[in-house]
C-alpha cells in the first residue's frame, strides 16, 4: 500500500545512511522525473544536493526561465544552469538527419555534464529519475521504439559516481502525486512528455535561430489554446512541427511565400500508440488564426489527422 509520507520518511533514512556527509548532484531537465527527483533530494539533503540544469536552447518557450524559477527560487536549491546553447547550435549547424541530431544532442549533453561534474570533486552520488516502469522496459524494446532515445540526462559511461535511483519502485502516477506533496506545481507536475532533444527533432531539416523562434512561438500559442479550452488533460501531446516547405499565401495585398506549419496532438495511454486528438474545428480555427497573425514566418497551418502506427508522435 503505497504512502507518501511513509515512502518520503523511508527514503529520507536510506539515503541519508548512505550519503553521510557527502555530497550528490542531480542532471535536471525540467521534465517529471527529474524534477520529483530534484525536489524530493533537495527536501531530504538540503546544501547536500546540487541539480545541474543544461540548457541547450532548445526548450519551449520560457521553460529554462521556469526551471530556475522553481528549484532556485522556489525551492531554494544549488541549482546550477549551463548556458550551452551555442555549443549545441554549432555542433547541430547545417544536420538535418533526425538520428544525427539525437545523437549530437546525446553526446553534447554527456560533454557538458561531465565538465560540470569536475567541478565537483567531492560528489561521490549521482541521482537518476528512473521510474520502475523504466527498470522492467529496458531489455525489451519493441519495434515501436524504432527511434533511438537519448534521453537528456543519459549517462556518461565511465562515470566514477555512484548511482541513485529513489523513484525506481514507483509508477508514474505515483511520482506525481508525491511531486504534488513535495510542493511541485501541476505545471511541472501534469507536464506532457517532451523529448530530451527537445524541439530539434520538431524542425524538420536543419535548425536556425529563427527556426527555433517559429516553433517555439507557435508551440506557446498552441499551449494556451488548449488550455483556454479545456484541453489540456484529455490530449497527451499537442505540439508544432516546422516544415521546410514554403507556400504561396497572400497578406492585404502581397503575395507572401513562407513556412508551412504543423499542429500534432495526439490522445494516448503509453505513447506506444496513438491516435490523433478530436480538437473541435472553431479550436483549430482560432489557433490557426493565431499562429498565423502573430509568427513571423509562417502563413499556412495543417493538422496532422495521422494515428499511431502508422505515423510516430513526433515527425523525426
Ligand atoms: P514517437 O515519435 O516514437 O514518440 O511515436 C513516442 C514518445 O517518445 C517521445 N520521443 C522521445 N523522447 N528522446 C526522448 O526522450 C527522443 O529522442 C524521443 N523521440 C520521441 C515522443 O515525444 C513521444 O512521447
Amino acid at each position: 500500500n503505497w504512502s507518501i509520507p511513509a515512502f518520503i520518511e523511508q527514503k529520507t533514512l536510506e539515503i541519508r545512511e548512505l550519503v553521510k556527509d557527502g555530497h550528490v548532484i542531480c542532471a535536471l531537465s525540467g521534465g517529471v522525473d527529474s524534477s520529483v527527483v530534484t525536489a524530493l533530494l533537495a527536501h531530504i539533503l538540503k546544501d547536500q544536493f546540487t541539480p545541474i540544469f543544461v540548457d541547450h536552447g532548445l526548450l519551449r518557450k520560457d521553460e529554462a526561465l521556469d526551471v530556475q524559477n522553481t528549484f532556485k527560487r522556489d525551492f531554494e536549491t544549488n541549482l546550477i544552469t549551463v548556458d550551452a546553447k551555442d555549443r549545441f547550435f554549432a555542433k547541430l549547424k547545417g544536420i538535418s538527419d533526425p538520428e544525427q541530431k539525437r545523437k549530437i544532442i546525446g553526446n553534447e549533453f554527456i560533454k557538458v555534464f561531465e565538465e560540470q561534474i569536475k567541478n565537483f570533486k567531492d560528489a561521490k552520488y549521482l541521482a537518476q529519475g528512473t521510474l520502475y516502469t523504466d527498470v522492467i522496459e529496458s531489455g525489451t524494446k519493441t519495434a515501436q521504439t524504432i527511434k533511438s532515445h537519448h534521453n537528456v540526462g543519459g549517462l556518461p559511461k565511465n562515470m566514477k559516481l555512484i548511482l541513485i535511483e529513489p523513484l525506481n519502485t514507483l509508477f508514474k502516477d505515483e511520482v506525481r502525486d508525491l511531486g504534488i506533496r513535495l510542493g511541485l506545481p501541476e505545471s511541472i507536475v501534469n507536464r506532457q512528455p517532451f523529448p530530451g532533444p527537445g524541439l530539434a527533432i520538431r524542425i524538420l531539416g536543419d535548425i536556425t535561430p529563427d527556426k527555433i523562434r517559429i516553433v517555439q512561438e507557435s508551440d506557446f500559442i498552441l499551449r494556451e489554446e488548449i488550455k483556454n479550452h479545456g484541453l489540456d488533460k484529455s490530449i497527451w501531446q499537442y505540439f508544432t512541427v516546422l516544415t521546410p516547405l514554403k507556400t504561396v499565401g497572400v497578406m492585404g495585398d502581397n503575395r507572401t511565400y513562407d513556412y508551412v506549419l504543423v499542429i500534432r496532438a495526439v490522445t494516448s495511454i503509453d505513447g506506444m500508440t496513438a491516435d490523433f486528438a478530436q480538437i473541435p474545428y472553431e479550436t483549430l480555427q482560432k489557433i490557426s488564426n493565431r499562429m498565423t497573425n502573430e509568427v513571423k514566418g509562417i502563413n499556412r497551418v495543417v493538422y496532422d489527422i495521422t494515428s499511431k502506427p502508422p505515423g510516430t508522435i513526433e515527425w523525426e
